[in-house]
């Protein structure tokens, strides 16, 4: 059957008079309705098990704005957490993790199908929102990139320059290529249990894809988002799949066709009308506002939001931020953003 709904038929590489729409990190901490829900799940890991709540949340930018598409309410470290790692969020720094430093770190870590039953809040969520969610809205499901959860694996938390998971690459090659490994069996295992629950998209967001160059981008972005995408295609051949190789720059160029994704997420280093040159001319793109400008407003986000829809109108476009919205952004922005985007219709 042809899609019908609008972020499937530009996924599907139809090129629409009004791009849909939706935004990294929609529930988050510049929506009260959010940090009140939080509150009340007690913290962040506690909200992301909790399936009613997790749903909840992911619903709330939903009844607010009636974006095209709902992400999964969820994280990408949980993945790693399944798989023996502790994890833990330090408020107002972010997470931290049990660090793989050597092989004897690696032995402890489970194997790919071991990680389904601590998953099974993730996949109760999915089928919540399913069943919840209004007929137009595509349920979008997500799951980090082996490279970027390798990164806080290795360092037991963020790292401005990915350091530490670079020096293991270089001085224990084969633990390094084992985590990866893992990392990549386990996420179709995880993904596809999404698709199973009821995830009609999935993204793999590989946030620092662009500290990995020449060679390693090869090797470590995107010969695992190939591999994960080509068995998913086996078990699951019509469900779309975004990748999101954050600030690969000119890596994004043929990206998709190498991996056999059907869309790329474009982050706002890149500019609307050079990726429309080189990108999207294979196929359907994501982005790529700043997300500043749901910060700061005016003009300016509707002179750009413009921009971006006009650099991509000739071929299938989602329209999204360039990164996820960050908490201390106005929410008559994003409603802003939005009637720019739809203004024509
Ligand atoms: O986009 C969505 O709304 C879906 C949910 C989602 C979250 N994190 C919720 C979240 C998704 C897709 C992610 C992905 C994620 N998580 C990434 C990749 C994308 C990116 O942003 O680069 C990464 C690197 C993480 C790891 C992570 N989670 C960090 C570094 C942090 C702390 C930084 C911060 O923003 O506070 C988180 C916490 C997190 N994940 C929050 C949310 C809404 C904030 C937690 C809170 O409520 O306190």
């Amino acid at each position: 059957m042809a899609a019908t709904k609008t972020i499937l038929r530009a996924l599907a590489g139809e090129t629409l008079d009004t791009p849909p729409i939706w935004m990294m990190r929609q529930a988050g901490r510049y929506l009260p309705e959010y940090r009140a829900t939080r509150a009340e799940a007690g913290d962040f890991l506690s909200l992301c098990y909790n399936s009613d709540l997790a749903a909840e949340v992911t619903l709330q930018p939903i009844r607010r704005y009636g974006f095209d598409a709902s992400i999964l309410f969820a994280d990408i470290l949980l993945l790693p957490q399944a798989l023996g790692a502790d994890l833990w969020f330090v408020t107002g720094e972010g997470p931290r993790l049990s660090t793989v430093t050597g092989a004897a770190d690696f032995a402890k870590l489970k194997g790919p199908s071991d990680v389904h039953e601590h998953l099974a809040p993730i996949y109760e969520t999915v089928r919540i929102l399913r069943r919840e969610l209004p007929e137009e809205t595509t349920l979008i499901g997500f799951a980090g990139a082996p490279w970027t959860v390798a990164t806080y694996m290795i360092a037991g938390r963020g790292t401005p320059d990915q350091g530490p998971a670079h020096a293991l690459k270089a001085e224990d090659r084969e633990t390094f290529e084992n985590v990866i490994d893992l990392l990549t069996d386990a996420t179709i295992e995880y993904l596809s249990m999404q698709i199973e629950a009821g995830a009609e998209v999935v993204k793999l967001f590989d946030s620092w894809a662009g500290s990995l160059k020449g060679e390693d981008f090869r090797k470590y972005a995107l010969e695992p988002a190939k591999t994960i995408i080509s068995a998913l295609k086996a078990r699951h051949p019509d469900t779309p799949i975004i990748t999101f190789p954050r600030e690969a720059g000119d890596n994004y160029i043929g990206f998709a066709k190498a991996t056999g994704a059907d869309c790329v997420a474009l982050d706002n280093s890149v500019s609307a009308t050079w990726a429309a040159e080189h990108v999207q001319v294979d196929g359907c793109v994501q982005g790529n506002l700043a997300s500043s400008h749901m910060v700061t407003g005016g003009q300016a986000l509707v002179d750009e939001t413009r921009a971006i829809v006009d650099a991509f109108s000739g071929g299938p476009h989602i329209f999204n931020l360039g990164h996820g919205i960050t908490p201390d952004a106005d929410p008559e922005n994003v409603q802003l953003m939005i009637d720019t985007v739809r203004a024509k219709r």
